[in-house]
């Protein structure tokens, strides 16, 4: 047996340090309460919460989850109990676990953001913000204060996504993630926005607008009509994305869509990821994201990797 080499797994995102770069993502491991009891959650790389508005927020009309042959389609609609419920009853627990916590805030304008960080500024124990500009089940909420007509998501448009990330910027030195959306023409020129607006990193990629009709009853299945397709389906596509931006952009990446097992994580990171969030697959196994991370290891050490940031990018191409 070689030595032992605490570090293979350990990197960073800016000021961040991760012990590993396999996180959980947003809206699949909640605020990480029901997982404690399942596995040892101190060994994952990183949580990421569940969004938090500034206010409470009920969520859309169920059914809000169905499966598709390759994956899933949800229109949840960030459910959430709100910033100051989540300052108050969800942060203490969060912050015990000896993992980087990435705070997802969400808003429907600036002004909601900024308020958000305002707030969660005076909070211990929060590494980083990811900022959701990407969810596609709440899409004329999210317009409010642009375009009326328009459907646009934040993420879908460079202007938007820099305003609100420069507002962020600008009221913390946390590492702050925007999370981005996959449904763009080009999702190179929406980095480029977060990098001149100071971002420390980018989440590629939120769902991809989807729905689904039952033709006994020609209802669309979800009660919001359209949700987020996540899961294996969309796991090429995503890919493509973040080998796309990383070939351009100088910022790490976080990147999600579709990892089920460590191959996945591996390829993400083959292409220019430098940490992976798991998040379907946490509903269908929630130990998977500590068996990805036990498998990564095991991937280094038989190919003589000393770390996991030699892999960074590393696809020849
Ligand atoms: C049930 C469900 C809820 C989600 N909620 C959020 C959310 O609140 N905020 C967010 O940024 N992404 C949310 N997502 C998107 C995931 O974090 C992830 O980016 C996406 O599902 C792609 O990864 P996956 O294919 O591994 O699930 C949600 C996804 C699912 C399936």
């Amino acid at each position: 047996m070689g030595m032992m080499n605490n570090d293979i797994l350990k990197t960073n995102i800016a000021e961040m340090g991760l012990k590993n770069p396999v996180l959980v993502s947003s809206g699949t491991f909640g605020y990480a309460e029901e997982y404690k009891e399942l596995f040892d959650v101190n060994k994952l790389g990183g949580i990421i919460t569940k969004t938090i508005t500034l206010k409470p927020k009920k969520g859309n009309a169920s059914p809000r989850i169905m499966e598709t042959p390759c994956g899933v389609i949800n229109s949840i609609g960030l459910q959430n109990p709100g910033v100051d419920d989540f300052i108050k009853n969800k942060m203490p627990k969060l912050k015990e676990i000896d993992t980087a916590i990435i705070v997802s805030i969400g808003g429907s304008d600036t002004e909601e953001f900024e308020e958000i960080v305002r707030r969660l500024e005076k909070v211990r124990g929060i590494d980083g913000l990811e900022i959701n500009l990407s969810c596609p089940n709440i899409i004329s909420e999210l317009v409010t204060g642009f375009t009326e007509e328009s459907n646009l998501l934040i993420a879908q448009d460079a202007y938007l996504t820099f305003e609100k990330v420069r507002a962020v910027r600008k009221l913390t030195k946390r590492t702050i993630i925007p999370k981005l959306s996959p449904n763009v023409t080009d999702m190179v020129s929406i980095a480029r926005s977060c990098y001149d607006a100071g971002a420390d990193a980018i989440s590629i990629a939120n769902t991809y607008s989807a729905m689904a009709i039952d033709i006994k009853t020609r209802k669309p299945f979800l009660g919001n009509i359209i949700g987020g397709l996540s899961g294996p389906a969309i796991k090429p596509l995503t890919l493509k994305f973040v080998w796309e931006v990383s070939q351009t952009i100088d910022l790490p990446i976080i990147a999600s869509g579709g990892i089920m097992n460590y191959k996945d994580a591996l390829e993400f990171i083959i292409a220019g990821a430098r940490a992976v969030a798991v998040g379907t697959g946490n509903i269908i196994d929630p130990k998977l994201s500590v068996e990805i991370i036990k498998e990564i290891e095991k991937y280094l050490n038989e190919n003589n990797i000393s770390s996991i940031k030699d892999l960074e990018g590393a696809i020849e191409t």
